[in-house]
């Protein structure tokens, strides 16, 4: 599939019906995952599948997700993740950041709806799943299949003319 049209076609989902997404198209988006690029290659992504009734659960207390089957928790582990003194920002979130994507654009690729999400108390799920003190959790990506009535938000088309945002120098 075009590369410029996957991503102009996917779109957040927020609403998702209750089919579940088969576990060969699960691995296969985890694996879109464990391919990404890491600083030094250090690979802190450490990802949670959270799909059994007791996993979205403990969850739908601090997010509901949009009610999706299957929704990836993405953690970063901070004393894995490459660390270096001049670099300011944390190299594990933009790590689980770029292997988010991949996971986000490999869904699309296969027909499964997402929606990125970072609108939850961070420090509240890394309790609720008694997470170590060095795993943060950074993003969820619910997973599934948007029900028929599902419509992009407006927002989606919204981008603005790349002279806005890129500067040839
Ligand atoms: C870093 C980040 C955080 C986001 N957090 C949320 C969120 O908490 N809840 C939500 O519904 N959408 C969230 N989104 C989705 C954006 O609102 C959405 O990508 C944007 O409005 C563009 O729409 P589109 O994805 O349909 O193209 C987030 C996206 C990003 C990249």
């Amino acid at each position: 599939m075009d590369f410029l049209k996957l991503c102009a076609d996917r779109y957040s989902v927020r609403s998702f019906s209750d089919k579940p997404v088969p576990e060969e198209l699960m691995l296969k988006i985890l694996e879109a995952g464990r391919l990404a690029p890491t600083a030094k290659n250090q690979q802190p992504q450490r990802i949670f599948v959270l799909k059994s009734e007791k996993a979205l659960e403990k969850l739908h207390k601090h997010c509901k997700c949009y009610d999706a089957p299957v929704v990836l928790l993405v953690c970063g582990d901070t004393d894995v993740a490459c660390n270096r003194p001049i670099v300011s920002h944390s190299m594990a979130e933009m790590d689980a950041s770029i292997v988010a994507t991949h996971m986000m654009l490999a869904a699309q690729s296969l027909g499964v709806g997402s929606v990125w999400m970072c609108a939850f108390d961070n420090d509240a799920v890394a309790k609720e799943f008694e997470l170590p003190d060095n795993v943060k959790p950074f993003m969820l990506l619910p997973l599934g299949y948007p029900t028929e009535d599902c419509q992009p938000s407006p927002r989606h088309t919204q981008r603005f003319p790349i002279d806005e945002t890129v500067k040839f120098l």
